[in-house]
């Protein structure tokens, strides 16, 4: 096991705002907010690494060893279940996973109710858990065509703002879960980076989130 520490960080503006309180705590690296294309930086000082890692694949390489640490969206750890070590909710990138359907949609229990979603384990979850059948309809991503299109009677996505429910005449219905962004660990190498990871615990813990 190497005696630096790897952190993959999620690609993106909520990856910035975490890399910055990464740095608060100590743990900076030279060019991570500045150079656009390099995927790899080191602080040799400190012993740590960060690799740039789209959002959604955070979770395999924590889980996989090839990262000691990363940050990932609940959204993902529930999706999922990555084996790895859920450390600290780090109340950023903060949304919530709903339900959402046309205004005009009247639910008719007897009826299986079609759902789209990029999150069909979530959504299989939430639905067996009411005793409802449900068809899911598996999709990438503007999720919310598909009930303006007639595909899905619901919807089972991510809402932030509301902005996009709002400009496709969406109404939300339910909440499913809270999102917001994780610190998770890998189960293997976190004993043998302990310190390093209670040292960026603390740290991350004391630094306030940016707007
Ligand atoms: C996400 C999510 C919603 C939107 C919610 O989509 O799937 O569509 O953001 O944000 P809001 O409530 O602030 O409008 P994303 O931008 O990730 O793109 P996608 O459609 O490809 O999933």
């Amino acid at each position: 096991m190497s005696e630096f520490l790897h952190i993959a960080l999620p690609k993106g503006r909520l990856g910035e705002r975490v890399y910055r309180r990464f740095a608060a705590a100590g743990f900076a690296c030279p060019g991570v907010l500045e150079d656009t294309r390099r995927l790899i930086f080191e602080n040799a000082e400190q012993k740590v690494r960060y690799f740039w890692v789209k959002p959604s694949d955070v979770a395999i390489y924590v889980e996989r060893g090839a990262a000691d640490l990363g940050v990932a969206g609940k959204d993902i750890l529930l999706e999922y279940r990555p084996d790895v070590l859920e450390l600290l909710d780090l109340q950023t990138g903060c949304c919530r996973m709903a339900v959402a359907a046309r205004q005009d949609f009247r639910d008719r229990p007897e009826r299986t109710l079609r759902v789209a979603t990029k999150f069909p384990r979530i959504a299989g979850d939430y639905y067996r858990s009411l005793g409802r059948d449900i068809d899911i309809i598996r999709l990438n991503g503007s999720i919310e065509l598909a009930p303006l299109l007639g595909l899905s009677d619901v919807i089972v996505d991510l809402v932030e703002t509301g902005a996009t429910l709002r400009e496709n005449h969406l109404t939300e219905l339910e909440t499913v879960a809270p999102v917001s962004a994780r610190l998770i660990a890998n189960r293997a190498s976190f004993p043998f980076h302990r310190a390093a990871i209670t040292a960026v615990m603390e740290g991350l813990r004391q630094q306030p989130e940016e707007a």
